[in-house]
Order: C-alpha cells, then structure tokens, then sequence
C-alpha cells in the first residue's frame, strides 16, 4: 500500500468515527422552511422584515432548527390571491419543505390555509390576520404569531367609545383585513355608545384618497378609523395630513398604520393614536434584546412585522428542540409548539386553543419616529375563535 493509500484510509475512518460520534444528525438532511412572503408591491417592506426577524430567532439558535441546518426556499407572492394557490404549490408539491412561513395578506393566507389543510403541511403565519384560519378553518398544524383582524379594530373601537366619540366614518382597502378591522372596530364602539356614519372603500391596493377626504371633510365626524398598512399607509397618512384633516378630525386605526413606516410619514403621522399588540419602547429585556440585535444585524429599527417573524422563527425552534429536529413526529412537534410559552418582545404569550396568540394590546401614540404605548386599550385579549372545532 502506498503513503497515499493508507492516508486515504486514515481519513476514511476518521470520517466513519466522527458520523458515528455525531450520531444521526451528522447525517440528516436539512429542515426545508419555505417563505411565501410579498417581495414587491405596497407589502414589500413587510415581507422583508418578517423574513429578517424569522432569521434573527434562527441566529440566535446557532443557526440551526432542533440541532439540524437549514434550507430556504423562498416565493414572492406579491399579495396576489389569485396566485397564491399555484405559490404555494411550489412549496409544498415542487420543493417539498417541511414547514410553510408566511404570510402577510390575508387573501393570500387563505389560500395557503386550505392548501396546508389538504396537504397536512405546517403552516405558521406571521402575520396576515384573517379570522377564520383560527376561527372555521382552525387546524392542528396551523399556527399564527400575529393577530386576528378584528382584535386590534375593537381594541381601538373600544378606546374610542371611551373618548366620549359619537359619530366615526371608517375607510380601508376592501378586503378581508379592512373588512375584519373595521368590523371589530365596530362592534366594540358601537356596544360603547358610538355610531359608524359611513363605511367607505377602495380596491386593494388603491391609493386614490383625496374623493374620500373631500367626503370626510364635509361630513365632519367626530373621528376617522382606517385600515392600510405598508406603502398605502405612508400615503393614507401623509394624505390626509396634506388634506389639513390631522388636527381637526382625529385618524385612528390598529397599529399596521404608523408601524414601519414612520420615516417615510414624517411629521404628517405626529401624534396619531393606533392599537396594537407591540410597542417600539415596551420595556422587557426581551424587547430591549430583540432590539438591539436587529438594529445590529440590519441596521434598521425592527417593526411589529419583524417581531412576528421574530417569534416565527422562536415558535419553530421550541418545536423542533422538543422533537430533535425530526419532523417526522409531527403530533410531538406540534403539541410542543401548541404548548410553547414564547417570551416575545410583545412580552410573554401563550396560544389559544386555535393557536392564535393570547396577548394585549396597547393603546400607543406617534412621539417623534416611535410607537410609544400610552396604555393597555385590552389585557389579555383572546380570539373567540368562532367556529374552531378542535
Ligand atoms: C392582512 O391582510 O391580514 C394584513 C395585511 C397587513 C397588515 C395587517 C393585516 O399590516
């Protein structure tokens, strides 16, 4: 045998004992998460943070999903619902991944909902807030680390009712999101005395508000609730500042509103009141820590979006410890991750029995470039999960 033989052979054993010392994970295949998540249009800006924050938790977990690496696979879904079927397909059916993160429209989630349902693949949502996917539509394997639509609307339907306002004029994109928003909102200003003059809307992700204002401003409300979030949101609210509008009729709206997007308002959003289940100055150490690291890794203040993609990636990492990294056992991982007591910048939560966070919401207020929360419009809050059957 030759100098170079045995060499080879040295190396040979010395590859065998250390996969034999490794144990099976030295040779396991890597945890495929597949991002469907928007990259373009009006929620570009929200796509990127959650998929930052989601990669933040993994950071922070050595890199790795219950000791094993990782493979992304990402799709841009560009909150399209009529693409969304076919999007999600590429995930589940072409690349196979192991869980589905994503996404941030409603419309969208549905899809991803029903083709999760179908498939019984994992599916955990990190921000898109429509009802029924923890409502009818609730499933073992889905998860949701942000909200439902209707909670922050009647967080802030309940703070409104609470200023003594009588008459309010809503305005949203229309679809679910909007819809759910103000439809929360609703019930709780109304249960509190108020009255919704008029509800009006526009296309998604239409952005033509001046026939609006001129409305608003002849009928005079006592405030305005609206839901838009992303690049329509930066236009809603320097439109209607424009409009002369922001000191004599107050806008409100659930935090989407003035969240990530405050450089590009300016002082067009000073001031405004919103509700949300996040604060950019909650002061935990969890909050403090998540804040930092991000501004670290990005060198950008994290958002409420980035914190859901934050606790994403902790949810999936609480799971797949429990289990080792083997997917296979998905009644394990699941239940972990329906049990897991994730500790969120939001401050510590729970999931409800259809896996929505159990959370508060703040009641917060535009000061400078921050979200400061100036109270808690509701502790505790959780989703009634109507229609939930497991
Ligand atoms: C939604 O479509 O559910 C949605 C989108 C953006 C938000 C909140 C909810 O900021």
């Amino acid at each position: 045998m030759t100098y170079r033989m045995q060499l080879t052979r040295v190396a040979c054993a010395l590859a065998g004992a250390l996969a034999l010392a490794a144990g099976p994970a030295f040779a396991q295949a890597k945890v495929k998460v597949g991002f469907m998540l928007p990259y373009t249009g009006t929620y570009a800006a929200l796509g990127n943070a959650i998929t930052n924050g989601f990669k933040l938790a993994i950071a922070e977990n050595g890199g790795k999903l219950g000791g094993r690496d990782i493979e992304y696979f990402t799709v841009d879904d560009e909150s399209d619902p009529a693409k969304a079927p076919e999007n999600v397909n590429k995930l589940i059916k072409r690349d196979q991944v192991d869980v589905v993160v994503g996404t941030v429209h409603s419309g969208v989630a549905m899809a991803m909902a029903k083709a999760a349902r179908d498939n019984n693949t994992l599916l955990i949502i990190p921000n898109a807030g429509e009802d029924s996917i923890t409502g009818a539509m609730c499933a073992p394997n889905i998860f949701r680390t942000s909200f439902t639509n209707s909670a922050p609307g009647y967080a802030m339907g309940k703070v409104a009712a609470d200023k003594g306002y009588k008459r309010v004029v809503t305005l949203t994109w229309k679809y679910a999101a909007g819809e759910q928003s103000v439809g929360g909102f609703k019930e709780a200003f109304e249960k509190g005395g108020g009255k919704v003059i008029k509800e009006m809307t526009l296309p998604f992700p239409n952005v033509e508000f001046q026939p609006f204002l001129t409305e608003i401003a002849a009928l005079k409300p006592d405030a305005v609730y609206v839901f838009f979030a992303g690049g329509g949101a930066v236009k809603l609210v320097k439109d209607y500042d424009a409009a002369g509008l922001r000191k004599t009729i107050p806008l409100l709206g659930p935090g989407f509103l003035t969240d990530g997007t405050l450089e590009a308002q300016g002082a067009a959003a000073d001031g405004l009141l919103t509700t949300l289940h996040y604060a950019d100055q909650l002061d935990n150490p969890k909050n403090n820590a998540f804040r930092a690291a991000y501004k670290k890794a990005y060198n950008v203040e994290p958002d409420v979006y980035a914190m859901q993609g934050y606790d994403a990636g902790q949810l999936l990492a609480a799971g797949t410890k429990a289990v080792g990294g083997d997917m296979s056992k998905r009644d394990a991982l699941v239940k972990a991750m329906h049990g897991a007591k994730l500790d969120s910048p939001r401050g510590p939560f729970s999931l409800s029995r259809a896996n929505n966070p159990i959370q508060d919401y703040y009641l917060r207020q535009v000061v400078g470039k921050q979200n400061k929360a100036i109270g808690v419009a509701i502790k505790g809050y959780e989703d009634p999960a109507r229609g939930c059957k497991m």
